[in-house]
């Protein structure tokens, strides 16, 4: 039998894990630590590695105050989703024309809210959206929405977002018939998107209505090329150096010196990296003798913040504590839903000698983890969220990498 081993270098090393117990090891489980200086540098590489495009953060991946204030701070605009995620970001005191609705689902009040608070850019793919937004929020600037397939994402967000390019062309018009500024084109090709190659078919597709408009006296002026961006999970990916080398090729190769204002807005890739989640062993069952495989269930599941993990789809990193050779085990959540199923496809390993009360790490949960755990499924709280004391003196880390 093997030892258990967990590439612990690819994620921070030991010295990572050291500072984080330093931390947790007094507190509960589970429990979710953001370590700051990660989102702070992970912010710097996007900037350094493409300086010609305006971030804007997408809040939804984690709205924690302290997130939110920090990227502020560093310069960074915001897409939001919500009129409450509006407050979160006002309340920081964002400049407004910081801010884009990015959310193509918008009630009317919604549109009126935001509007009132000074928001003056839309993201649209609905004819009935872009009449609701010139009439509640007149002369604002519209961008649009084309459709992706998402292949190649562990996370796809194709088909309920995003309209054809012939139904943008129409919106286009209408958008420009009714008053408002008919100002860009966005996609997204997909979260964790692991094929650079699906940004080109979207600039492929952008580059498109940029001149079938222009022909009919609609500049455009403006592309989001979205999130997609890559974190560390088990399966390894570019480094986001690479990812934006591409995209700016892609760019250039399509619009040459002419290139639009470029927007950015990503989620997962600023804030994943930085989440460590704390678990707890709850109990460990053979369910029948002859079975291969132990059960594990931890008390961090599906509804408890890793939700992702739904079809296996994102593959935290797991590093458990204690030694033993490796045993492939069935990982699972607390609740008594069927479904609070983590991974039973995938094999985990864990140490063989692990018992219940051990501890284990799951790491890149920084994105999409704290703000979708649910408020009381089976009377479990929310996942509770820390932030890690910051060094004292954050050194910028362009170029270095938790990889
Ligand atoms: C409109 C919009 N922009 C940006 C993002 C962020 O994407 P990612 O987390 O892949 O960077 C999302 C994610 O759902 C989104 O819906």
């Amino acid at each position: 039998m093997e030892a258990y081993t967990f590439p612990l270098e690819r994620f921070g090393g030991p010295s990572r894990v050291n500072r984080l117990k330093a931390t947790a090891d007094r507190g509960p489980t589970p429990c979710l630590y953001i370590d700051l200086d990660v989102v702070e540098s992970q912010y710097r590489r996007l900037r350094d590695a493409m300086p010609y495009a305006d971030v804007f953060y997408a809040v939804k991946a984690n709205p924690a105050p302290q997130v939110v204030e920090l990227l502020t701070r560093l310069g960074s605009s915001f897409d939001i989703a919500s009129r409450y995620e509006l407050d979160l970001v006002l309340s920081f005191g964002v400049d407004p024309a910081r801010i884009s609705y990015g959310n193509t689902i918008k009630k009317r009040t919604d549109i009126a809210y935001a509007y009132e608070r000074g928001v003056r850019l839309y993201a649209c793919d609905a004819e009935d959206d872009v009449q609701n937004v010139a009439e509640l929020a007149p002369g604002s600037r519209v961008f649009f929405r084309v459709f992706t397939q998402g292949t190649g994402s562990d996370w796809p967000l194709s088909r309920k977002f995003g309209a054809h390019p012939e139904l943008i062309l129409e919106m286009a018009r209408l958008a420009a018939e009714r008053g408002l500024e008919a100002y860009g084109i966005s996609f997204h090709v997909g979260s964790q998107q692991r094929d650079i190659g699906e940004w080109d078919d979207a600039i492929a597709r952008t580059k498109m209505l940029f001149e079938d408009l222009a022909a009919e006296g609609i500049h455009l002026e403006m592309i989001n090329v979205g999130g997609g961006f890559p974190a560390a999970y088990l399966d390894p990916t570019h480094p986001v150096e690479v990812y934006a080398g591409e995209i700016t090729r892609f760019l250039e190769e399509r619009f040459g010196e002419g290139l639009p204002r470029i927007i950015t807005e990503p989620g997962r890739y600023l804030v994943a990296d930085a989440g460590v989640l704390v678990s707890e062993v709850i109990l460990i069952t053979k369910k029948a003798r002859q079975n291969l495989y132990r059960w594990v269930y931890i008390d961090a599941g599906l509804f408890g913040g890793l939700i992702e993990a739904m079809g296996e789809a994102i593959k935290f990193p797991i590093f458990f504590e204690g030694d033993g050779s490796a045993e492939e085990i069935i990982l699972a959540g607390p609740t008594c839903d069927s479904m609070d199923v983590l991974y039973e496809t995938h094999k985990y390993t864990m140490p063989n000698r692990v018992k219940s009360g051990d501890r284990l790490y799951v790491f890149t949960t920084g994105a999409y983890t704290h703000s979708y755990s649910s408020v009381s499924f089976n009377g479990f709280p929310p996942l509770e969220m820390r932030m890690l004391p910051r060094e004292p003196n954050p050194i910028p880390r362009p170029g270095s990498s938790l990889r």
